[in-house]
């Protein structure tokens, strides 16, 4: 299945859960391949940090280019593709080939638009397909404290977009995801019992059930 996490802005997390994703479906023995579409490398980067630390299993990155060739693709159990703005062509064209397109979305007005944005984008793309690509969004980087509602806020938002389905698991803004991240660690490998390893476990659990058995 090929996965792409997309969003039109920048920070909302698409590195991290692309990277997150693909150590968690290694330790499931998944045959993952990660495609890092975004010119700002964010995920080669961290995997190499990953290769250098010498950190097990490792997370196997293809060029770009492979996005032209999805029969290529079909080997593999799982593709992930992480995408940006700043290579659009690259974005268009994951966005076809694309079985789901993961949405994560950082619970502010700005980011409820920039979603909106990113649906009519995929819907226009899709538009020669013969059926469009599932769309599946998110709340990342949520408040913690229970007096901010902006999560919740915003997840109602979500509920009622058109094209989109909701997953209810959120991750909230930890430094769990920021220091694991930096060290070339998912945030299950650092600290397995912390809240961001949890929340972590819950959303893999609804994006790939057939892993868990
Ligand atoms: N749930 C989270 N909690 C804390 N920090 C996060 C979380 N998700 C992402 N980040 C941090 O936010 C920054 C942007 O994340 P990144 O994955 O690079 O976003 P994108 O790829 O969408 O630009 C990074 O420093 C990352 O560590
Ligand atoms: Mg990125």
């Amino acid at each position: 299945m090929i996965t792409v996490i997309g969003s039109l802005k920048g920070g909302s997390g698409k590195s991290t859960i692309a990277f997150n994703l693909a150590v968690w479906l290694a330790y499931a023995r998944r045959n993952v391949l990660a495609i890092d579409a975004d010119p700002q490398a964010t995920l080669t980067d961290v995997v190499e940090v990953r290769e250098e630390e010498g950190f097990e299993p490792g997370v196997r990155l293809a060029h770009k280019e492979l996005l032209w060739y999805p029969e290529r693709l079909g080997e593999y159990d799982e593709v992930l593709v992480d995408v940006g703005t700043a290579d659009l062509e690259s974005l268009k064209q994951a966005i076809r080939i694309a079985d789901r397109i993961l949405v994560p979305v950082p619970p502010s007005q700005a980011d409820i638009w920039s979603t909106q944005r990113f649906l009519r984008l995929i819907g226009a793309v899709s538009e020669n397909r013969g059926e469009p690509p599932q769309v599946l969004a998110f709340i990342n980087r949520g408040d913690t404290h229970r007096a901010v509602r902006e999560s919740d806020e915003a997840a109602a938002a979500l509920v009622s977009l058109p094209n989109v389905e909701f997953i209810e698991s959120r991750l909230a803004q930890r430094t769990a995801f920021r220091r694991s991240f930096s060290e070339g660690l998912a945030v299950f490998e650092m600290d397995p019992r912390s809240k961001g390893a949890q929340e972590w476990n819950a959303l893999a659990a609804v994006l790939y059930p057939q892993v868990l058995g």
